[in-house]
């Protein structure tokens, strides 16, 4: 019974390997998204997205997971929540929360030397959301 499953594997593995080679640019988002997750977000939601990164520990709230998002919003990938979440556009139940407002701060490790504006800014956060919309469990 192992052949069988081994064949289907290697199906699914061409399946998607397909799937990315046809739309590169797509792909290419989503490893420059995969590259900034871990840069600004890992070190709190874990580097699977999985929640309770490194830094979690001491803070007073713990980081939620990022792979439930989509199973917390009735199925759909809530972007456009999300991207405000991150940019700080939502007000905010507690205002001393420990999420990094990065549309105030900016993407401060990928850009150590300060060098994003605000389109650059826009295009990685749309690359971030597509690399999340990926981790989706
Ligand atoms: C310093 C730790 C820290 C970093 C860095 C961080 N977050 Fe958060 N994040 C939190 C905490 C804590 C919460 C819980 C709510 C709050 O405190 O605002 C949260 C909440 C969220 C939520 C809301 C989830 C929900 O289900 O309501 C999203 C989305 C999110 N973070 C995405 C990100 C992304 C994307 C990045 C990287 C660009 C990031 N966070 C970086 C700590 C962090």
């Amino acid at each position: 019974m192992q052949a069988p499953l081994g064949i289907v594997a290697t199906l699914c593995a061409a399946l998607l390997l397909g799937c990315n080679g046809g739309i590169p640019d797509a792909r290419a988002d989503v490893e420059s998204g995969r590259a900034i997750y871990a840069k600004e977000c890992a070190q709190c939601h874990g580097i699977n997205g999985d929640g309770a990164g490194a830094a979690s520990l001491g803070l007073g709230v713990v980081p939620p997971d990022l792979v439930g998002l989509t199973g917390r919003n009735d199925g759909v990938f809530p972007r456009e929540f999300v991207r405000r979440f991150v940019l700080g556009l939502l007000e905010k139940e507690d205002p001393d929360a420990a999420m990094p407002e990065f549309g105030t701060v900016g993407l401060q490790h990928v850009y150590p030397d300060g060098g994003a504006g605000a389109e650059v800014l826009h295009t990685d956060i749309a690359a971030l959301l597509d690399y999340l919309e990926t981790i989706q469990q």
